[in-house]
């Protein structure tokens, strides 16, 4: 089989090493890729937001699936292009990325399908804001109804800086806090089946004790040991299966991966957004743990072939920690050099802002780098993961120590 896959972070570095440990992966091409994925993939210099070239480039190569990681070309309909062209697509059309696209889509679509979450309203206009932030109260949970690339949320005590968010924004979603630890579980559909994976934990806050800037992730781990046991059945039946379901009975079925952000509270799970992709970093700690071989099983989801799917994971743990550039995520400084990359055992080291084209390895985005380490439990997996990483020198870079810190101290009591 020989695979197309769009993108170029470390997602999507995970996801070629992944496709191409997969025997039936046969050819594996990237769409652009970066210098992580150079070792495993042929690479083609196409923007991800160029939806013809993607679909000329998959015509060209003949590839018997494309596998698209970005939420940015799936809001932009890449997949219904592909698809419309005969080819078998991993990722959402259009109109199903829309989960992730619109806020108040995704709000509609659980409010159909009985699935719980924070309750809330849309709003355009400065009085209804007003009316709605006062209806539920501090914190403030202010959201951009668009794609905002992490950047759309807010939230805060401050209810002046909750309104001067909301009335940056044309329409936005004011919702109750939600309190409680928050988890990460996705989902693989082929529209009608979906399988739930096994959740992961991700860092939002830029800096060590969760201070700092939202991010796009600094760190994940999976699994979660203090989670409840019946975590991932509980998701399958209260909010996977029924987005899947609604997405079906609307026409506009969900083809893909169906990222659920969750918050775990006191009167039970809550979805705090969908995704319509894989998570960056959470993707890195899973496909290390994934036994399936993946190729097969996004072929199966791209074919609507699921029926009698099953995954299986390594019992073993994982922890990914991302090392930033200086000045992540507000203004982060690209162009600077980064030294060798260390070999350490059960250690793997995503690209994910990077660059080769001038002979040196430069970075080229916020998040630079993300390494992963596994390990018989999360302490060891941390220790190899922060061995690697400690060893990269990025001039003014840096990472959170903090990443599965409690949870292996925690899984080290019990
Ligand atoms: P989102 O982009 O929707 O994941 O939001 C970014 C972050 O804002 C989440 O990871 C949460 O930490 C926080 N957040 C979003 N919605 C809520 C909510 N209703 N209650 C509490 N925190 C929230
Ligand atoms: N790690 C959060 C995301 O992928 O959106």
């Amino acid at each position: 089989m020989k695979i197309l896959l769009v993108g170029s972070g470390g997602r999507e570095h995970a996801l070629a090493l992944g496709l191409r440990a997969d025997k039936s992966c046969t050819e594996l091409h990237a769409a652009p890729g970066n210098p992580g994925i150079a070792s495993l993939a042929t690479l083609h210099p196409v923007a991800i937001t160029d939806n013809n070239a993607i679909l000329k480039l998959a015509q060209q190569l003949a590839v018997d699936l494309v596998v698209v990681g970005p939420e940015v070309p799936l809001v932009n309909g890449v997949s219904d292009a592909l698809r419309d062209a005969g080819f078998a697509v991993f990722g959402p059309s259009k109109a199903a990325a829309q989960l992730e696209g619109s806020k108040d889509f995704a709000k509609k679509v659980m409010r159909d399908a009985g699935v719980p979450t924070a309750r809330s309203f849309t709003c355009t206009e400065q009085s209804e804001i007003e009316m709605a932030l006062d209806t539920f109260g501090a914190p403030y949970v202010v959201k951009d109804d668009g794609l905002a690339a992490g950047k759309g949320v807010v939230v805060t005590n401050d209810r002046q800086a909750a309104l001067d968010h909301a009335l940056a924004c044309s329409r936005v979603v004011i919702e109750e806090y939600l309190a409680g630890p928050e988890i990460s579980l996705f989902g693989i559909s082929d529209g009608r089946n979906i399988l739930p994976m096994q959740p992961a934990q991700d860092f939002k806050r830029a800096y060590d004790g969760d201070e700092g800037p939202n991010t796009g992730g600094m760190g994940a781990y999976s699994p979660l040991p203090w989670a409840p046991d019946d975590i991932v059945e509980e998701t399958y039946e209260k909010v996977l299966a029924p987005m899947i379901a609604e997405m079906a009975a609307r026409g506009t079925p969900f083809v893909g991966l169906l990222y659920a952000g969750l918050a775990l509270t006191d009167d039970g799970i809550r979805v705090i957004e969908f995704n319509a992709r894989f998570g960056d970093p959470e993707t890195q700690v899973l496909i290390p743990r994934l036994i399936t071989p993946l190729a097969t099983l996004l072929y199966n989801a791209a074919t609507d072939s699921l029926d009698d799917a099953v995954l299986h994971w390594r019992d073993e743990s994982a922890v990914t920690v991302v090392l930033a550039a200086q000045g992540y995520p507000e203004s982060p400084k690209t162009g600077a050099a980064i030294s060798s990359i260390p070999a350490i055992d059960k250690s793997q080291v995503f690209h994910a802002g990077t660059s080769d084209s001038s002979g040196a390895l430069l970075s080229t985005g916020g998040r630079v780098l993300t390494v992963t380490g596994t390990g018989a439990d999360l302490t060891e997996a941390r220790d190899r993961a922060y061995r690697a990483i400690s060893q990269i020198e990025l001039e003014g870079s840096f990472y959170r120590s903090d990443i599965a810190l409690n949870a292996s101290v925690a899984e080290k009591g019990n």
